[in-house]
């Protein structure tokens, strides 16, 4: 597993918007949505993406994602969407992971159409198979890791690879790994994604988006951004940088916890199955091992027929069932329920997507606390 140095320090002070006047401990909160266009911030504008605020949360993010720059979004979904928007055109082709987010797949099916993109989605990604989907308009590779909600891990060093020797660029919706956990411009990955939604807010109230990457990316990215006008207002770029100061203490307490609960889990006499990419019967543990510092604190598993998984979800008392994801508390969903219930149970069982499977996110909790829970559930489940 790889080790990196400093991410605490990095997360309270990088990008440190300091409080010249006062030499108070927090930076100030400019709300201003109009500054005198003869300077100092000649042109700032919220939706500019460059008001003072702003500006710092994206230095912060930049550090965390050892990019060049970054921009701060409203939502994970403005994020994603202005990057396909600034980076590909009308008679363009994106190869793109099947197993990713659904809103990033629904934009697919409902947008790229529209504007005369096509698109190739590959069920497993590897040399072959994106050789295979190449095409002589291929502009973009696009992928998630781990995957949501089968923690499917993509080599992210074969992806940039193929993408480097054919001139494409490449996107990663870095969401579930966090930047505590996976850094792909390591990896030499072009645009680095979050819904800020998760991990990077953390406790459950703000819905926010990042996108990483050089300069010259940034800018590219910003020519077609400000025209959509998804930037995120001066008040919550201040909570979402007061929340990842401790994005490195959270991330780090919750991969701890799911890698114990989930090799706890999977020895379970009451579980199938326990998707976690820091099981070393993961498929893809060693890749995991290569490109991830920490395996996160996301995962999934099914309980066995004997156990019904709709009265174990009503009997937790911790954890709650809830359609986000990676706060503080601990909250699980079904995903034939929620996030993929407009496939049919077909296409569901093609993706390994069972009515049993549960989808985990661990949160701050202590690990006795969530073990009992889930053990005093099973216990009022089991089918008579
Ligand atoms: C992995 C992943 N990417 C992107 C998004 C979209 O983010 P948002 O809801 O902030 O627009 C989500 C939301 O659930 C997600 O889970």
């Amino acid at each position: 597993m790889k080790k990196k140095k400093n991410q605490n320090y990095s997360c309270v002070h990088a990008g440190e918007l300091k409080d010249t006047v006062y030499g108070g401990a927090t930076a100030p909160i400019y709300t201003s949505t109009t500054y005198d266009y003869r300077g100092p911030g000649t042109n700032l504008y919220p939706r500019y993406f460059n008001t003072p605020n702003q500006v710092a949360l994206a230095q912060k993010m930049a550090v965390l994602e050892n990019t060049e720059s970054a921009m701060i979004f409203g939502s994970g979904m403005a994020a994603i969407s202005a990057v396909f928007m600034a980076f590909l055109k009308n008679g363009d082709h994106i190869i793109m992971q099947r197993a990713i987010y659904g809103g990033t797949s629904h934009f697919a099916a409902a947008e790229f159409d529209r504007v005369g993109i096509t698109y190739t989605m590959l069920e497993h990604i590897n040399e072959d198979t994106l050789q295979e989907s190449l095409q002589e308009n291929t502009r973009m590779v696009y992928i998630e890791t781990p995957s949501n909600p089968l923690l499917e891990v993509t080599d992210i060093e074969m992806v940039s690879a193929f993408a480097k020797a054919n001139s494409l660029i490449t996107a990663i919706d870095n969401t579930f790994a966090s930047p505590i956990n996976q850094n792909p411009a390591d990896f030499g990955i072009d645009l680095i994604i979050h819904s800020a939604t998760k991990y990077l807010g953390g406790h459950s109230d703000i819905c926010a988006g990042t996108v990483s990457g050089s300069q010259k990316h940034m800018e590219t990215l910003w020519n077609t951004a400000k025209n959509y006008g998804g930037s995120l207002s001066d008040v919550t770029v201040h909570l979402l940088e007061r929340s990842i100061k401790t994005l490195g203490l959270r991330v780090k307490q919750q991969s701890k916890t799911a890698l114990k609960l989930a090799t706890f889990l999977e020895r379970h006499p009451d579980l199938e199955k326990v998707n976690y990419p820091g099981l070393k019967t993961h498929p893809q543990y060693k890749i995991a091992k290569k490109q991830m510092y920490g395996f996160g604190g996301m995962m999934s598993f099914e309980l066995k027929e004997h156990v019904d998984h709709n009265d174990f979800l009503e009997e937790l008392k911790v954890i709650k069932p809830a359609l986000s994801l990676a706060g503080v508390e601990s909250t699980i969903l079904s995903p034939a329920q929620t996030s993929h219930s407009l496939l049919t149970p077909e296409e569901r069982a093609e993706q390994g997507i069972t009515d049993r499977l549960l989808r985990f996110s661990v949160g701050i909790e202590e690990l006795n606390i969530l073990i009992d829970d889930i053990e005093q559930a099973i216990e009022k489940s089991r089918k008579r």
